[in-house]
């Protein structure tokens, strides 16, 4: 039983290499790595928009924080974002979870020196709509838990291992100092019925 867990785990693993097109990830990836860079250092972010414009991309998104764009594949998405400490540690946990189904397919994400951008290269998800019971019951259990005067673990009673992680990492990012915790329906995502964090926290700096 526990072989064929791991290996259907495996498999679950891999499913973004099999689903999509492998070619365009590394596209992207090495336009994140490379070009999105010479561009933003030599010609600001206005030529990065228009860049991937230019590559077929579709804006999702503007905010004074953040551009989203979504590939013309339809299966990820480049956020160029002004750089944030809360943000950046989220993505780092998100890389450290990648296992985890509550946290963000993240393929590429840059943020060096002292740039202002963080671009970040992901999976493509849907917003949270009424009747997503699985994702909202989460979010209730993740929402009550964090927001309690005093976070009690015994609570997390018979959830799954891997919403436990997540109430937890989310509990350590949210103490740290200047963080700001915030979990909303705002703040969140999902994959099918799966609930998905994408934007939990932000640094007072
Ligand atoms: N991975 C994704 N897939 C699809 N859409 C996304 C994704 N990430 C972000 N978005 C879209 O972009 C919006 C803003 O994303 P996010 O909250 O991460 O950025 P933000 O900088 O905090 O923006 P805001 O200040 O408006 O909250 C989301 O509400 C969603 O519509
Ligand atoms: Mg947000």
């Amino acid at each position: 039983m526990k072989i064929i867990f791991t290996l259907l785990n495996k498999v679950w693993q891999r499913m973004d290499y099999i689903v999509y097109p492998l070619q365009d990830k590394n596209k992207y990836v090495a336009w994140v790595e490379k070009e999105a860079w010479d561009i933003l250092n030599s010609k600001g972010i206005m030529a990065v928009e228009k860049n991937l414009e230019n590559m077929g991309f579709k804006r999702f998104h503007n905010s004074n924080s953040s551009y989203v764009f979504c590939s013309p594949c339809g299966n990820f998405v480049i956020k160029l974002a002004y750089a944030n400490e809360g943000y950046k540690q989220f993505i780092e946990l998100a890389l450290k979870r990648q296992n985890n189904p509550y946290y963000p397919k993240i393929y590429k994400s840059i943020c060096e020196g002292d740039d202002n951008f963080q671009i970040t290269l992901m999976e493509n998800l849907s917003p949270l709509y009424g009747h997503n019971t699985f994702a909202y019951n989460d979010l209730r259990f993740l929402t009550s838990f964090l927001n309690a005067r005093t976070r009690n673990f015994l609570r997390m009673g018979k959830r799954t291992f891997n919403l436990k992680q997540c109430a937890t990492d989310l509990d350590k990012l949210f103490k740290a100092e200047k963080m700001h915790g915030n979990l909303n329906t705002t703040s969140v995502m999902r994959r099918g019925m799966q609930l998905v964090i994408t934007d939990p926290v932000y640094h007072s700096s």
